[in-house]
């Protein structure tokens, strides 16, 4: 299936029980997040052969280092690994890639990769990939109101500017439209501090099934199902 859509379309996912998943059949949760990386490779290659223009993954959130610290740890090391595995393939399927959270609680080799990917990739137009790590939606907007306010202080800002547009070019999304459909997959029901601000009018798809096990035919039929919806953006049709 090529291009189902004819417009931008910017799908986000919440890439939730790589834990469950290795839990049911008796793996270390790193297995699990291995087997969710690997999914990675294949929904950014559906999202380019499906022609949606922008992909939003949320990798890791400013909650997670709650979790131990050999996960986090592993964690880490798989996103350092599939930037330099990716990085290549990436740059000639046209995929521009971002990060978005904030940068200051990783470590610097990190740091130093991802800003290499976004540099290396900038040029590219096919997909926006955005990978949000140590990203926390109201962190998001704390700093943004932070930044603001020291704006308004130096006086490079005044106060009435202040509208929703200007508040969205301060957010780590700023150079992004906002997301058409966010999927979270294994099976809750929550949104989970992701995305908060440019949310409030993305339709929601929730599926059951694990992200590991999370397929392009499944994939495919979200999309297919999310094209047949109304979407009135709080307009009278
Ligand atoms: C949620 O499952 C998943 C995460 C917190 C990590 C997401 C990371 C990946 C999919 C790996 C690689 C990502 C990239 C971008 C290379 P969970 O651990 O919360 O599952 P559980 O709720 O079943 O415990």
């Amino acid at each position: 299936m090529n291009n189902i859509f004819d417009k931008n379309l910017h799908v986000a996912i919440i890439m939730d029980g790589n834990g469950r998943w290795a839990n049911t059949r008796a793996l270390a949760r790193l297995k699990g997040h291995a087997k969710g990386a690997d999914r990675v490779r294949h929904i950014v290659r559906s999202s380019l052969d499906f022609g949606v223009t922008h992909l939003t993954l949320f990798a890791f959130s400013t909650e997670n280092w709650k979790r131990s610290e050999s996960e986090v740890a592993g964690l880490m090391s798989l996103f350092k690994q599939y930037i330099k595995s990716e990085s290549k393939k990436l740059l000639s399927n046209g995929v521009k890639v971002l990060f978005i959270g904030d940068r200051s609680r990783l470590d610097s080799k990190l740091i130093t990769l991802m800003n290499e990917l976004e540099v290396l990739t900038k040029n590219n137009v096919s997909l926006t990939l955005t990978i949000a790590l140590n990203y926390g939606g109201r962190d998001e907007i704390i700093r943004a109101t932070k930044l603001i306010a020291s704006k308004v202080k130096l006086g490079e800002l005044i106060e009435d500017e202040i509208t929703p547009e200007v508040f969205s070019f301060y957010l780590d999304t700023s150079i992004l439209p906002d997301p058409d459909l966010i999927i979270r997959t294994s099976g809750e029901y929550r949104t989970s501090n992701f995305l908060p601000w440019q949310s409030v009018y993305s339709e929601y798809a929730f599926v059951k099934v694990t992200w590991p096990d999370f397929d392009t035919l499944m994939y495919k039929n979200i999309l297919e199902e999310f094209k047949a919806r109304d979407r009135r953006f709080g307009l009278v049709k």
